[in-house]
């Protein structure tokens, strides 16, 4: 069967529909989140793989309501979602146009009332995040990209605003002045916790004051969602965003935001190693969207004797060889 091309124009008006998609969407995310915060018990909120690895009603009925609203508009695309694939939806990507939805990205945030919460929906085709749409009803704060038109930041009624939003991108000299977010993730072995607290600790620490190999980064942030990790990457109020175990729903949409924003996304500190110094440095392809291991770095603006990319990859050099290796869960 071959492949439907979509067109510039297509894609805009996939990204209007998904759009209102996903405000829709964040109407009940909206009510989910008065309906949790006021309940007495929380007898809403049940566990995945562990104890905070956590899923709600409203995880499920908002992938409910996105999958038969897409299906009714593109019949013909295919859909992997979070709670679909939890359920034992697992169709393996095609080079049909697919989208890719969480329903809930912070879902933690979610259940705490802690207002860093989206629906984050990508568009992939053949093989390639292509668009993205990530709104977050609590702030009101909407992300969109399509692949080579440029990402947008909306605050409520507003005009779009071109991500990233300073311009010209400052540069970076060094991950000392940088704010990075990272995650602490699900997997809480000690293997894992072990590798993740020693590379937290010298991305933070002060070499000057014994911390081997510190960084002394001018803070870390956890802000409890993948895709808005991704999106803050985009407009620039991070600088990079590290995290291993999370998987193509919480990342899609942000990879073509943060992308489209002049920023660079890559996966595991072996990908990096194996890619860097080839002409397609930066194609996330198949094996870097699906591998579970993902970096994003903001715009950089280039300086004498740097061009953007070699900044980029500067950063994400001295940060792979900064943290440890840590296998995803
Ligand atoms: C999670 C969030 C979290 C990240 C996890 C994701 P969920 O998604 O994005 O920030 O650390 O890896 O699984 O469960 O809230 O949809």
């Amino acid at each position: 069967m071959s492949v439907p091309e979509l067109s510039p124009k297509n894609l805009e008006s996939i990204l209007e529909f998904t759009v209102a998609l996903a405000r829709t969407a964040g109407d009940l995310i909206l009510e989910g989140s008065d309906a949790i915060q006021s309940a007495t018990a929380s007898k809403d909120v049940n566990e995945k793989k562990n104890s905070v690895d956590l899923v709600t009603e409203y995880d499920v009925r908002v992938e409910e309501l996105v999958k038969k609203e897409l299906a009714q508009k593109y019949p013909t695309f295919k859909f992997i979602g979070e709670e679909s694939y939890s359920a034992g939806s697992r169709p393996p990507l095609t080079d049909e146009p697919t989208f890719c939805v969480d329903p809930i990205d912070g879902t933690t945030n979610f259940v705490h009332g802690f207002p860093f919460v989206c629906i984050s929906l990508g568009l992939i085709y053949k093989r390639r995040p292509i668009l993205g749409v990530i709104f977050n009803p609590f702030l009101n704060h909407l992300y969109t990209g399509i692949k080579g038109q440029g990402s947008h930041l909306t605050k409520g009624n507003g005009q779009p605003l071109k991500l990233p939003l300073s311009s010209p991108p400052k540069p970076l000299p060094s991950l000392s002045q940088a704010l990075i977010a990272v995650e602490w993730g699900s997997d809480r072995g000690e293997k894992t916790i072990t590798s993740k607290s020693a590379s937290f600790g010298r991305l933070a620490g002060n070499p000057a004051q014994d911390v081997k190999g510190g960084k002394m980064a001018h803070s870390l942030r956890s802000v409890g969602s993948a895709a808005l990790n991704f999106a803050l990457v985009a407009q620039g109020g991070l600088d990079l965003y590290w995290e291993v175990g999370c998987w193509p729903w919480d990342v899609c949409a942000g990879i073509v935001i943060a992308e489209e924003a002049g920023g660079l996304a890559t996966g595991g500190h072996e990908v990096f190693t194996a890619t860097s110094s080839g002409t397609s440095f930066g194609d996330v392809t198949e094996e870097i969207l699906t591998g579970r291991k993902y970096i994003v770095v903001r715009a950089i603006g280039e300086t004498e004797g740097e061009t953007a990319l070699q900044a980029q990859k500067r950063i994400i050099e001295e940060f792979y060889s900064s943290v440890e290796d840590v296998d995803a869960n």
